[in-house]
C-alpha cells in the first residue's frame, strides 16, 4: 500500500470523527493492554466504535475495545484511541498507523502513546511504569516511506521531560528506558532478551515504535509510557500469559490514572 492510500484513509477516518463533532484534540492518548479504562476519566465523554469509521482496521485480541473517546480533562480536550491493531494478526504497518496517521490529520500536535511490555531489568516488579526514552525497531518493517523518513528518534525530549517531571511532584515512581518492538506474536526465549538487553533494551512488546515513527513524520510530537506487566522470559522463573497482562495492567491502573490526569493538559500545551 503506498503511503497516498494510507493518508486517504487517514483522512477518511479524520472526516468521519469530526462528522460525530470531534474537533481538534489537545492531546491525544493511545491506551495498550488493559489500559483502556483511562478512557472512563474523560468529562462530557463522548464514545465513537471503530465499527462506526471507514478506513480502520478492527481488532478482536482481548483487552483491546476499539473505540475513540473523546472528553475533557483538566480544561483540556483529550482524545483516547483505546485498542490498537498489532502486525502479529496479519496488518499491515500502514494498518497499524491509520489511526494515529488520522489524529495528526485533526490538528492534534502532542501524543502520549502507552503500552503493556516485558521488563528486562530484574528489579523491576510488575506494575512498574517506564517513560520511553526511545526504542529499538526490531519489526523488520517501517510505516515511512523514503520521502517522509525523519533523522534519528521520534520521541520528544520536551514531552517526556515534562511526564518525568509531573511524575516526581506526584510522587508516582517512573523509570526511563528503551522500548523494544518486535513482531511476535509469541513471547520472546530467553535467548533473545539476553540479545535484547545486550542491545540496550530496558523493556520489549510488541506494538508502538510503527506509530511513534508515523505520529513524528505526521508532525505530532510523541511520548510514551510502557506499564511493565511481567519480567520477560528468562529474567524470571514465571511463566507469561496474555490474561496476567491484562490484569497487571489493570491493577497498576490507578497509578497511570493519576500520572496521565495530572500530566496531559500540560503535555497539551508543550
Ligand atoms: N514480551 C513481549 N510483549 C509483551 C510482554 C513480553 O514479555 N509482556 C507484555 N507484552
Amino acid at each position: 500500500m503506498t503511503i497516498t492510500k494510507t493518508l486517504e484513509r487517514a483522512r477518511a477516518v479524520a472526516d468521519g470523527l469530526r462528522a460525530r463533532g470531534v474537533a481538534m484534540p489537545d492531546v491525544a492518548l493511545v491506551l495498550g493492554s488493559g489500559l483502556g479504562a483511562f478512557a472512563e476519566q474523560l468529562e462530557a465523554a463522548q464514545r465513537i466504535d471503530y465499527g462506526e469509521l471507514e478506513g480502520l482496521p478492527t481488532s478482536a485480541v482481548p483487552g483491546h475495545a476499539g473505540c475513540f473517546t473523546v472528553g475533557r480533562l483538566g480544561g483540556v480536550t483529550v482524545l483516547c484511541q483505546s485498542g490498537r491493531v498489532h502486525l502479529y494478526e496479519g496488518w499491515s504497518p500502514h494498518d497499524v498507523t491509520v489511526a494515529v496517521r488520522a489524529i495528526a490529520q485533526l490538528g492534534c500536535r502532542a501524543l502520549v502513546l502507552t503500552n503493556a511490555a516485558g521488563g528486562l531489568r530484574p528489579e523491576w516488579e510488575p506494575g512498574t511504569l517506564m517513560r520511553i526514552e526511545d526504542h529499538l525497531n526490531l519489526q523488520g518493517t517501517t510505516p515511512l516511506e523514503r520521502t517522509e523518513a525523519g533523522v534519528g528518534s521520534p520521541w520528544s525530549q520536551e514531552l517526556g521531560t515534562e511526564l518525568d517531571v509531573v511524575a516526581a511532584e506526584l510522587g508516582v515512581p517512573l523509570r526511563r528506558g528503551v522500548y523494544a518492538a518486535l513482531p511476535g506474536p509469541s513471547y520472546e526465549t530467553p535467548a533473545e532478551v539476553r540479545a535484547l538487553a545486550g542491545f540496550g533494551a530496558d523493556a520489549v512488546g510488541m506494538s508502538t515504535a510503527l506509530e511513534a515513527l508515523a505520529a513524528s513524520a505526521a508532525g505530532m510530537q510523541v511520548c510514551g509510557i510502557s506499564c511493565i506487566t511481567n519480567h520477560a522470559a528468562g529474567i524470571t522463573d514465571a511463566a507469561l500469559n496474555h490474561a496476567e497482562v491484562v490484569e497487571v495492567g489493570r491493577r497498576t491502573a490507578g497509578l497511570f490514572a493519576r500520572l496521565l490526569s495530572n500530566a496531559l493538559p500540560r503535555l497539551a500545551r508543550v
